[in-house]
């Protein structure tokens, strides 16, 4: 309660965060690899929350690295699949989520596949069983470009990206949301990024309604920004 002579405030504590647990599953989680990046447990929290609506859903990330996003969807309620191009992340990830269950009460599935993203139509069980929603960060480049090569990073990365966009289509339901980061690096002549692919995303059936949110630590480089699609099929 705050108060003066002619006015009294009330407040009503709705909710606390617990910091010290969300340090825990960002910095105690026994495989890390701050080499590639992890995204912090807080912001894939957001795009899981974005991407299920908090209803009980199937969440997967194509390029899970050491499981940031499949961990906050098991805490959430949600079951998750996830995959990488790189062996070690995707042991690492299980090592994770064992290591989650044991934590936590956790109780929804996980599986886990080793596949280039670009190449998940070939997955058998994911083109049978197709998942709710996509949930990811990508392969954003090098943490530190040199401004001389980012026109050539960013023509690598948005055929990396068309590429995987294009697998989606096989693995997401209809209706089903992507929300991924996209890469955006500022040089004092021009901004990089990937927002021609829009357009052609748009060929392959997906839309987006809202303005890219970008979350980047301070004097990163590399800034992501967070955009939401939705996957129709005819
Ligand atoms: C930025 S990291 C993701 C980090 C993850 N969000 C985390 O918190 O640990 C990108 C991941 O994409 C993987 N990767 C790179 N190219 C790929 C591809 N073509 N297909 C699938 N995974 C790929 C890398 O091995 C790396 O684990």
């Amino acid at each position: 309660m705050i108060g003066s002579l002619d006015k009294i405030y009330l407040g009503e504590t709705i909710d606390v965060q617990d910091i010290d647990d969300w340090t825990k599953r960002d910095r105690r989680k026994p495989y890390a690899d701050s080499k590639k990046g992890m995204l912090p447990p807080k912001v894939a929290r957001m795009m899981v929350n974005i991407g299920t609506g908090n209803t009980s859903k199937t969440v997967y990330d194509p390029f899970c690295g050491t499981g940031t996003v499949l961990l906050e969807g098991l805490m959430t309620g949600h079951d998750v699949v996830g995959s990488d191009i790189d062996g070690r992340a995707t042991a690492g990830a299980e090592k994770n989520i064992e290591w989650l269950r044991d934590q936590y009460d956790v109780t929804g599935e996980a599986k886990l596949f080793f596949s280039d993203a670009t190449q998940v139509a070939k997955l058998q069980e994911l083109r049978e069983n197709p998942v709710d929603v996509i949930v990811t960060e990508p392969f954003l480049g090098k943490p530190k470009p040199q401004f001389k090569e980012l026109n050539n990073v960013f023509k690598g990365l948005e055929k990396m990206y068309l590429g995987a966009f294009k697998a989606f289509r096989e693995v997401l339901k209809g209706g089903g949301k992507i929300v991924i980061v996209f890469p955006m690096v500022e040089t004092p002549k021009k901004t990089y990024d990937l927002a021609k692919l829009i357009d052609k995303l748009e060929q392959l059936g997906y839309t987006t309604t809202s303005e890219p949110v970008v979350y980047a630590r301070f004097g990163a480089v590399v800034q992501r920004q967070i955009i939401v699609f939705t996957l129709n099929k005819k």
